[in-house]
């Protein structure tokens, strides 16, 4: 047997998906393909229009359902041949798993889950691309996105900090790093990691921290670290 595998976390967001042809959040003026934030991902949203809600959602599903992972995604998948790969992720889409990683902690919720809304530890799958009003859970309420909307806690972010902090590599991708508290994972890491972020457009937040900077697009920027890695092997 060789060495024990070093454990490698990634932090992704939803620029490793632009180059699938999922558009990010905030590269269009705050605007979320047409709609304020707020009205598509908050429990104000929902309350105030359920419908345009569930109508935004099964559109997202549906490109969802057509997009193909990337170069950036894939070599993700590829370094489990040689690392322990943990990916932390907040986007909602599922091309990390259509890549084929194996351990990915979706932080911000999962499009193709949907949850009760008077019972939250009812989740299910989404088959195909609709949510629509009177989908039910078994207890008869209403299902809704099973999404973190602005304002709602964040379920698995204790799980993500303790996979943060016991990275010997770390990699964040994509973000703008403006979310919180998904943005404050950067702050859990290992002073002894091996640190890097990859975006065309650094957000300034990251000029500031120690990891080292890669100013390239998600798949540029992924083969040039798994080429760092892998040297080091
Ligand atoms: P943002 O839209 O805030 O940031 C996307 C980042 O990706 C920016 O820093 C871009 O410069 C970068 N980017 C653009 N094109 C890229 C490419 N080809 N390769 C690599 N990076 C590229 O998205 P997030 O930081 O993911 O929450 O947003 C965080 C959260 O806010 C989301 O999870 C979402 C949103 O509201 C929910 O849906 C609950």
């Amino acid at each position: 047997m060789g060495l024990k595998m070093k454990k490698l976390v990634v932090l992704s967001g939803a620029g490793i998906s632009a180059e699938s042809g999922i558009r990010t959040f905030r590269d269009a003026d705050g605007l979320w393909e047409g709609h304020d934030v707020m009205e598509v991902a908050s429990p104000a949203g929902w309350r105030n229009n359920q419908e345009l809600v569930l109508d935004f959602y099964n559109q997202r599903r549906q490109q969802a359902l057509s997009a193909i992972p990337n170069a950036g995604h894939k070599i993700l998948a590829d370094l489990e041949n040689h690392f322990k790969v943990t990916i932390i992720t907040q986007n909602v889409d599922n091309l990390h798993e259509k890549s084929g990683s194996s351990h990915i902690i979706h932080l911000h919720g999962e499009l193709f889950k949907s949850r009760s809304t008077s019972h939250p530890e009812l989740v299910y799958e989404v088959e195909g691309w609709e949510l629509k009003t009177g989908d039910c859970c078994e207890k008869g309420a209403q299902l809704r996105p099973n999404i973190v909307w602005f304002g709602e806690d964040v379920p698995l972010m204790n799980t993500a900090i303790s996979e943060v902090m016991a990275a010997d590599i770390f990699i964040v991708i994509g973000t703008s790093l403006q979310v919180y508290p998904a943005a404050s994972l950067i702050n859990c890491v290992s002073k002894n990691a091996q640190k890097y972020i990859i975006d065309p457009n650094m957000p300034s937040i990251a000029k500031q921290s120690d990891l080292h900077l890669i100013e390239k697009g998600g798949s540029e920027g992924m083969a040039e670290v798994q080429e760092i890695l892998l040297t080091e092997l």
